[in-house]
């Protein structure tokens, strides 16, 4: 996607976006299943189980496939080292990479700065960085006990506008906060949002899980849906099923 694509994404003026979370460490799995599903996802997610044991090599064997990826990394440490590792993963060229808002502005600012600067001297796409926010597997409890002191949303809302701010592309939140968000950055950040859960669908452990037609209708760009799709026996047709409820929600 060039830049005036991708602003016309993050004003929600194109169509909404489905990544399939690849939750796997096994290469050989991951790559037929990240086979199976082109053409019915608009990318794929690799998280921390995947990178950790397969590194660049696993990472290039999927880009192999020219379908955009999301590295989902949640970087969190000082400025200058996230900075620092941003500049490694830009030679891999993934569309989208995960910091955590909670690493503050200063270390967004060093991360939105170095993902430009190392692009422009490797001539290669600038990676998109999108902040995580407060993650659904923490309750206001679990978050007291770290020392945050506000609720959830009020959390979400005050990192959205710290990353907005910071020159970061976009966020990750519950499909809870998906209006909350549309309403304190307008369209300054795209939103990526896990959590869906189609009707009649298991939720597993997702608690506060959205339905594709509902998280879209809120105005998020982009959903990230694991389960659901690779535990499906047919995968492809579980992602276009997701798809077509998507596109419903741009039309009523
Ligand atoms: O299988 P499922 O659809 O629940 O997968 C959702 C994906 O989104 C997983 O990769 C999970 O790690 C990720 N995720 C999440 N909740 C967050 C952040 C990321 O479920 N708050």
């Amino acid at each position: 996607m060039d830049d005036v694509n991708d602003l016309a994404h993050k004003k929600n003026k194109v169509d909404p976006l489905l990544y399939c979370a690849l939750d796997h460490s096994d290469p050989e799995i991951t790559l037929k299943l990240a086979k199976s599903l082109i053409g019915s996802v608009d990318g794929l997610k690799l998280g921390l189980e995947y990178f950790c044991k397969n590194g660049s090599l696993g990472i290039d064997s999927l880009s192999a496939l020219s379908i955009p990826i999301f590295l989902d990394l949640k970087l969190h440490d000082i400025p200058n080292t996230v900075a620092g590792a941003v500049k490694s993963i830009t030679p891999l060229s993934p569309k989208y990479l995960t910091i955590h808002a909670s690493g503050g502005i200063e270390m967004l600012k060093a991360a939105a700065k170095a993902a430009k600067e190392e692009s422009e001297r490797l001539n290669k796409p600038r990676v998109r960085l999108l902040a995580v926010t407060i993650l659904t597997s923490l309750d206001i409890r679990d978050l007291e006990l770290i020392g945050f002191n506000e609720s959830p949303p009020k959390s979400v809302a005050k990192m959205a506008n710290m990353a907005a701010l910071s020159g970061i592309d976009g966020i990750v939140c519950s499909p809870q906060e998906i209006k909350l968000v549309r309403e304190e950055v307008g369209n300054e950040l795209e939103i990526f949002v896990p959590g869906i859960r189609p009707k009649g669908s298991q939720k597993g452990d997702q608690k506060r899980a959205a339905t594709p037609l509902d998280a879209v209708r809120d105005g998020a760009n982009a959903l990230v849906v694991g389960r659901p799709i690779t535990e499906s026996k047919d995968p492809a047709e579980a992602a276009l099923k997701i798809k077509k409820e998507m596109y419903k929600a741009l039309f009523d």
